[in-house]
Formats: C-alpha cells, structure tokens, sequence
C-alpha cells in the first residue's frame, strides 16, 4: 500500500464512528441534510437502480464505507450486494448498520485494496461508486480494476467532483486538510492548501476521461447540483413561501434559482 492510501485508509478508519450524511438507522442529522441527501443520493441511486440494475442483479459498492449507500440499494430490493473497503472500522459499522436494518443476509462485506480487487473477472453488473474518486492515488488503476470485474454489458456508475466548483472552491476555502480528519483541528489544518489538493482530487471532464480504460465507455452524465453550499440560507429559503412544506418550498426555490453543478455522476459501461 502507497504512503498516500496509508493517509487516506487512517483518516476514514478515524472518522468512521461518524462518518455520513445518515447515520447507521438511516436517519440524517436534521431535515436539511436529509432532503439533501435525498435529492443527491437517494433519488439517484433509485433512477441508476431502476435503469442498470433490478432483478439478478449483482452489486459492487466499492469504496462502500460504512454502507450508507449500501443501505440505499437494499431499500430498493437489491438481492445480492458485495461491499468492498480497506478501511476495518468503516466495514465493522457497515456490518452494524446492516444487522440493525435487517440485510445482513444479501451483504456480503470484503476488506480490499480497489486497486487490486481478489475477486475473479466479469463478476458483477453493476458497480457503484461514489465518494471515492477524489480521494485514489491511482485512479487510472482502480478504473481498470473495476472494468475487469465487471461483466460485459454491465455499468459502472460512479461520482466525481468537479474542479473549479464552488464544492472545490469552498472545500480550498474552508475544510481542514483530509490527512487531519478524526483529529483535534487547529486553524492550521484549514490553510494547508497543497496538502489539501493533494489528498482530495476534483476533476475536469478531461482529466476524468483521459483515465477511461480501453473497454470501458461513457454511456451518461447526470450533473449533481450544489445544495450542500446553501445550508446556511435554509432558514431564509424555508421563509420563501410560507404557504408551502419545507420539502416543497425548497423544490420550489431551487427550481428557479440555476445551481452550478457540485460534480457528476458519470455511467460507464463494458463493452
Ligand atoms: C468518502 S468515503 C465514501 C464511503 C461511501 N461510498 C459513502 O459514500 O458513504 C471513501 C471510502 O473509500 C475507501 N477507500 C479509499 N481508497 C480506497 C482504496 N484504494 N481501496 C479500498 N477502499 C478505499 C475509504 O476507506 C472510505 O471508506
């Protein structure tokens, strides 16, 4: 393992008693972070499910973390689903969040390096990926990994941050670097800048598809808008129109108002 996956599998193995939107019930830290998490997960995850997966359908979560995705897809009704981490304490909470929700049974977890995956070829067919990408050493390895085991005619559906967004110009701006997650921060940690390039990688669509393997090709794009930036206007928003929901004030307003997109969720497919 590179010193870089080191960093990384140290900073997740920290963070992973608190890691996520959702917690291990499924439920989000207030209504603003669920609806969030609704409209740039769930409502996704649903749309991918409903269009390359289904019935006989089996799932590689890769990067799963502590299954808060995972558990989108056993909502759905996915029957087999494999979640593969290196990070130990990601995996043990994913085992948890699996056993109090009840598909412990479709789930099988598999601690692994996604740059050399010990599973055999043309295994699944459907892979997702998200919340991964910005933080490989290799990405151009793991998206060769990921192709080898995917059978042919299945997908690859996985996230990707966007350089230049305002996630990446807020994340320069105002998060600590990644290597000081789990950890007490000092306003240090917030002006590491090349540190924080380093250990969070935000892509151009160029720089994304020039790591595209040969047998692999970009099938769809659905952009991923940048609702986690407004979090502080939502109490303004929820004024916005009083006659409505929260839920549908929000649709509202942000039907009107032209969000850039934060990244994107790109479908690739092995032909
Ligand atoms: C930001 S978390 C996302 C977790 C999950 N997909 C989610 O969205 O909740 C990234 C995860 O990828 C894992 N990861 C990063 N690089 C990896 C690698 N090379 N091999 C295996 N897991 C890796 C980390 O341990 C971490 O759990």
């Amino acid at each position: 393992m590179s010193t870089y996956e080191e960093e990384i599998k140290k900073a997740h193995e920290r963070v992973a008693e608190s890691y996520g939107i959702v917690d291990l019930y499924g439920n989000p830290a207030g209504e603003w972070e669920g609806w969030v998490f609704q409209k740039t997960v769930v409502d996704k995850v649903a749309y991918f499910w409903r269009r390359y997966g289904g019935e006989n359908t089996l799932l590689l979560d890769a990067g799963c973390g502590n299954g808060q995705i995972t558990q989108v897809f056993a909502s759905l009704g996915a029957e087999t689903m494999v979640g593969v981490d290196f990070a130990m304490p990601m995996l043990k909470r994913g085992r948890e969040r699996a056993q109090l929700k009840g598909y412990l049974e479709r789930l099988f977890l598999v601690k692994g390096n996604l740059k050399e995956l010990p599973f055999a070829s043309e295994r699944f067919s459907l892979i997702h990926l998200y919340g991964v990408m910005e933080h490989l050493d290799d990405p151009r390895q793991v998206l060769k990994e990921l192709g080898r085991v995917l059978k042919k005619g299945g997908h690859l559906v996985l996230s990707i941050p966007r350089k230049w967004s305002l996630a990446h110009l807020t994340y320069i701006g105002f998060s600590p670097s990644v290597r000081d997650w789990g950890k007490e921060l000092s306003w240090r940690s917030f002006l590491k800048f090349r540190e924080k390039a380093q250990f969070y990688r935000f892509y151009s669509w160029g720089q994304f598809s020039s790591l595209v393997p040969d047998g692999l090709k970009v099938v769809e794009r659905v952009p991923v808008l940048h609702y986690f930036v407004c979090g502080p206007l939502d109490r303004w928003i929820r004024r916005w129109d009083k006659g409505v929901s929260s839920m549908e004030v929000r649709e509202r307003f942000f039907s009107k108002i032209p969000l850039p997109p934060a990244g994107e969720y790109v479908v690739l497919q092995r032909v």
